[in-house]
């Protein structure tokens, strides 16, 4: 059974209120997200295996450890999700990045996937999904269906804020997938904003407001 991690690290809580805060504009905005990130995958990869080996300090040979090869990818969700790559990638460079882009149908109110595009060997690899905003959570569930087709077994979900509903949507329906996440707020709104939130975090990274 996957669980809930609370990243609430005073540098965490004291970035997100930066995020918070309506009067920061998007390159502080940007920067941020990206620390967060940054500070939220140093979590996500405490159980990277590690393997040992033989070193010589300036002063004496040493058994040492490393991160055991192990294969890793992000997945950012159009179009939040691409705010918390650079932050990720500045810690583990090696790691690939897939995108997935969803949009909610009109009618249905169902998340339909208009973008997929994965790393080839994305079966072999652990996966992080990255989207900053955990609302209803019909997103992220649909980027974990996507990517169980695709043969991944090992998911994580990073997010920056969650509403309660959201991640009890997520358990539901991927009770295996662990959630990381900064803050869960208080309730969504009517219009789906979470309360309260930062706004619209896509529109808060890309200037588009
Ligand atoms: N997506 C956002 O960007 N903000 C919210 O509050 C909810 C969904």
């Amino acid at each position: 059974m996957g669980e809930v991690h609370i990243v609430d690290h005073p540098l965490v809580q004291h970035k997100l209120t930066i995020l918070r805060d309506e009067r920061t504009g998007s390159k502080e905005f940007r920067e941020v997200v990206s620390e967060i990130a940054t500070l939220m995958c140093y979590e996500a990869t405490r159980d990277l295996p590690l393997r040992e080996v033989s070193i010589k300090t300036p002063v004496a040979p040493a058994k040492a450890k490393v991160v055991k090869g192990k294969k890793l990818a992000v997945v950012p969700v159009f179009r939040a999700g691409l705010g918390m790559v650079e932050g990720i990638l500045k810690l583990i460079p090696p790691t690939k990045v897939g995108h997935i882009g969803l949009y909610r149908d009109p009618e249905t109110l169902k998340p339909v996937e208009y973008f997929c595009k994965l790393p080839p060997d994305i079966s072999e690899r652990d996966v992080v999904i990255l989207d900053p905003m955990l609302a209803t959570g019909g997103t992220a569930v649909a980027a974990a269906d996507a990517l169980k087709k695709h043969g991944c077994r090992n998911i994580k979900l990073m997010c920056i804020i969650a509403a309660p509903e959201g991640i009890a949507f997520m358990r539901d329906n991927h009770p295996d997938v662990d959630i990381y996440v900064s803050a869960i707020d208080d309730y969504l709104n009517d219009h789906g904003y979470i309360v309260p939130g930062l706004g619209d975090a896509g529109d808060r990274i890309f200037g588009t407001k």
